[in-house]
């Protein structure tokens, strides 16, 4: 059984109710995940011991909070080369947010990333809820290869 790291950032709720759902995927796929806000992270070794990360963000002014930014910069000095990865977010109608946490994972932390970001105005609008699991579910298929 593999053990994926879902952290968020979120201003109102609705990035970490879909990292939430994201979790629910991978957990039907017969994985375990844990679901952290990024204050909660409190040094990179709070990173050790999963085999997927998936990382999500708002946006707010075309920008990712700034806690998922300071995340990130720690997440560098964790060694999370090779590990399968993923990025996620809430967003009005912009939403550049989880595209460049994808891009960062991919190109600074050099992780194995799924094929896409997922990025919704909100979990419960729009088919949401089932997007964001099957994101976790996309995750988990990755864990088996
Ligand atoms: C002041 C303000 C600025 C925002 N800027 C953007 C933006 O640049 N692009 C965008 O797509 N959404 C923007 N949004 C919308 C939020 O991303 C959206 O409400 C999102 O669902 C918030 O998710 P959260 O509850 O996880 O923080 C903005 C919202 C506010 C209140």
């Amino acid at each position: 059984m593999a053990k994926a790291l879902i952290v968020y950032a979120t201003r109102t709720g609705e990035t970490q109710n879909i990292g939430e759902l994201i979790a629910e995927g991978v957990r039907f796929s017969g994985h375990e995940a844990d679901v952290v806000g990024v204050k909660e992270v409190k040094n990179e070794s709070d990173l050790d011991g999963y085999d997927g990360y998936v990382f999500g963000s708002s946006t707010y002014h075309g920008e990712m909070l700034q806690g998922m930014k300071t995340f990130l910069f720690l997440a560098e000095k964790a060694n999370l080369e090779g590990k399968v990865g993923g990025a996620f977010g809430s967003f009005g109608w912009s939403g550049e947010a989880n595209d460049r946490i994808f891009d960062t994972m991919k190109h600074i932390l050099k992780m194995n990333m799924i094929g896409d970001t997922l990025r919704l105005k909100s979990s419960s609008l729009g088919g949401g809820q089932q997007m964001a699991q099957d994101y976790g579910r996309e995750i988990a298929k990755k864990f088996n290869g």
